[in-house]
């Protein structure tokens, strides 16, 4: 049984979503990542294809999958996969959420054999990847809707905000790890919204599904695109 509510407030839309980790290869058997689980980005798409969205969805090595089985998935291992799958889409998209945890930085150099352990320290170089929602914020055309996360731990508000300005975001979904109830691996979240026309609102700590169901109401709230 889903937890979804179903109905068809999404129908005709075309939607993508990023969700869960990247992985930034150091050699053949390690690599960089996070904590991110895919959970919220899997209820996210899972509600939009509950309402009758056509649901594309680029996802991280070890993401949690949706359920709804109409759902595309488009599996992903580093930051610049997913940017290449993502921007392959983009331009047909009516909604674009990014909630996956990209990686800021990936080493310089893959090696291609298994690196020894050799002396008492050693220093990887690292270079930043490429931004995705930025990229993609900057060729968003008049009627696309863009919505972003943001992970933060101090002076959440002004960086949720900032996010919002600097990456053409409609919408921003702001996970303080300072809320009790919110935060990686967990089922439940506690979120504020902040739109680009400077409404803000923020929820109880509730089940990632009804994190992702307010998440959509207020996206059908935003003004109409044209
Ligand atoms: N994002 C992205 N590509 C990246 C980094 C981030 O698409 N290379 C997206 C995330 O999916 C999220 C938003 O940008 O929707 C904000 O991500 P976040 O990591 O909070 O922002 P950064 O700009 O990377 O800033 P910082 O990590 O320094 O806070
Ligand atoms: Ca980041």
């Amino acid at each position: 049984i889903s937890h979804f509510a179903k109905g068809l407030e999404f129908k005709g839309k075309k939607i993508l979503i990023t969700s869960g980790p990247t992985q930034e290869a150091i050699d053949p058997v390690r690599f960089i990542s996070n904590h991110s689980s895919g959970k919220m980005g899997a209820a996210i798409a899972d509600s939009f294809a509950d309402q009758g969205g056509e649901v594309h969805l680029i996802l991280g090595v070890g993401a949690v999958k949706p359920e709804n089985p109409s759902i595309k998935i488009y599996p992903v291992r580093s930051a610049e996969e997913m940017y290449q799958a993502t921007s392959n889409l983009h331009k047909e998209m009516d909604i674009c959420v990014f909630a996956a945890a990209v990686a800021d930085y990936a080493p310089k150099h893959v090696a291609s054999e298994k690196i020894k352990k050799e002396g008492d320290g050693m220093t990887i170089e690292l270079v930043k990847n490429i931004d995705i929602a930025y990229t993609l914020g900057k060729n968003k055309a008049p009627s696309q809707i863009h919505v972003g996360f943001a992970l933060e731990t101090e002076n959440e508000e002004f960086h949720a905000k900032t996010k919002l300005q600097k990456k053409n975001f409609d919408l921003i979904v702001l996970n303080s790890m300072r809320d009790a109830g919110a935060g990686f691996q967990l089922d439940t979240n506690k979120v504020r919204i902040f739109t680009e026309d400077g409404k803000s609102l923020e929820s109880a700590v509730l089940p990632k599904d009804q994190i992702a169901q307010m998440i959509l109401r207020e996206i059908k709230n935003l003004p109409v695109k044209i």
